[in-house]
């Protein structure tokens, strides 16, 4: 693969950095990794002049040039389920997708729970040498839902959130002590909210369900996990994150929240500003996720919010699985969709459809992830690292989930059609992908 090492100049792009309010032709000086300047177009012979040396200039003239995108919330399945996805293979799917930084999410077998496997997860992203990879660690040991990790110790070792994603922290003691020492550490609580007592469906419970004769999850399972965790990161005055908000009464509860000052960040998914719970029609298993496609009126909430800045990012929720744990019974199938190769093409694809403004869509991609988890990342910020994302705004293509980086296929948009394509990834000044 070819790199860029010491100075160019990327130079005719669109360059679209909404941290910094800027939209427009530019030139974008890198240097060293980092960027080291962004001028008007025409601006170049003067940086020719600083220190005498050549700069090579790759000619982007019909492009956009965006910050590379930043996922909090991907799935990849090491250790421990290697068979579905490794670190490396789904960081090569992160830069296929335009990510320059991936949050690795800590449900694998075993759970990230103490600083060694922290350090690994950490070491293997450094190994793939793609996208960055974060670790993410667990809030209970073993997931279980009990006693709490150390999580000074492991933020120490590297992890830049807590989430026990995949279950919920059910004990709400559990969760209000987990809340007070990420208060000390400085990094949040990032929760997937659902209520066991409510849960225990494979789709959305309402219309679609009955139709289907399936059993159904309520909304409800979301939103009083969610209510109870904003009560709990009031009281505590820490930082919660929730994760894949799918509900209109789930985004009300977060939008009032945010109105009172409780310090609350929330993601969506690519999937649920897209399906609705009619994708699930044909028992088709690659609708199935949790939390499940929702209806239209939620769908729409849930596009509003990440427009009105209730939702600060969208997060992929890459779930890769195995095809023997998906084609199963609908209701014994495994729940999840991968993510990463689609998620700008289904964003961009709200754009196109006028549910999204193109500069806030960048955002939800970029600085709103990174500013959630304060991660120097997200921006063209000079001196910040060149981690950069080039799109070719016009490209028709179809997304083939069989000839996809990742190891697993499970995507309901399999053989569906977008305009807009990644076509170059830089991660740190280094191209880590091109078409
Ligand atoms: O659909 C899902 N898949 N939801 C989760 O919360 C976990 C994820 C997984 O790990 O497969």
């Amino acid at each position: 693969m070819s790199g860029h090492a010491g100075l160019f100049a990327i130079v005719g792009a669109r360059v679209i950095d909404p941290a910094n309010g800027i939209d427009g032709e530019r030139t974008v000086l890198v240097r060293d990794g980092r960027i080291a300047g962004v001028e008007s177009p025409g601006a170049l012979p003067s940086f020719d002049g600083v220190r005498g040396e050549r700069i090579e200039r790759i000619d982007a003239r019909g492009l956009w040039l965006l910050p590379g995108f930043v996922d909090l919330h991907a799935h990849l399945r090491e250790p421990g389920e290697e068979h579905k996805e490794t670190i490396a293979t789904g960081a090569k799917a992160a830069v296929a997708g335009g990510y320059t930084t991936i949050v690795a999410i800590a449900n694998t077998r075993p759970p990230i729970d103490n600083a060694a496997l922290v350090r690994f997860v950490k070491k293997k992203g450094e190994e793939a040498d793609l996208a960055r990879v974060l670790p993410a660690a667990t809030i209970t040991l073993g997931q279980k839902g009990e006693g709490l990790t150390e999580l000074v110790d492991l933020a120490e070792a590297g992890a830049v959130c807590f989430t026990d994603d995949g279950r919920p922290v059910a004990n709400a003691g559990v969760m209000r002590r987990a809340l007070e020492y990420s208060r000390l550490v400085g990094r949040p609580i990032v929760a997937h909210e659902e209520d066991l007592g409510l849960a225990g469906g494979s789709m959305h419970e309402g219309e679609v369900s009955v139709r289907l004769g399936l059993r159904g999850v309520p909304g409800a399972a979301e939103e009083v996990m969610i209510r109870r965790d904003l009560v709990l990161a009031e009281l505590t005055g820490a930082h919660l994150h929730v994760m894949h908000v799918s509900t209109a009464g789930s985004v009300r509860a977060i939008r009032e929240a945010k109105s009172r000052g409780v310090k609350v960040t929330a993601e969506a998914t690519p999937h649920h500003l897209t399906l609705t719970d009619e994708a699930v029609k044909g028992y088709d298993t690659n609708a199935k996720m949790m939390p499940p496609l929702r209806p239209e009126a939620d769908r729409r909430a849930i596009v509003e919010a990440l427009q009105d800045g209730t939702l600060d990012a969208i997060a992929t929720d890459h779930a890769p699985h195995a095809t023997v744990d998906k084609e199963l019974e609908f209701d014994k199938a495994a729940s999840g969709i991968v993510g990463l190769e689609t998620a700008f093409a289904l964003t961009l694809r709200a754009v196109q459809r006028g549910e999204l403004k193109l500069t806030r869509a960048i955002e939800l991609l970029t600085s709103g992830p990174a500013r959630a988890f304060q991660l120097d990342a997200g921006t063209l910020t000079v001196g910040a690292p060149a981690d950069l994302t080039l799109i070719d705004p016009e490209a028709r293509w179809k997304f083939d989930a069989k000839k996809s980086s990742s190891k697993s296929h499970n995507s309901p948009f399999d053989g569906w059609e977008f305009s807009g394509r990644v076509v170059r990834t830089f991660v740190g000044g280094r191209v880590r992908f091109e078409l």
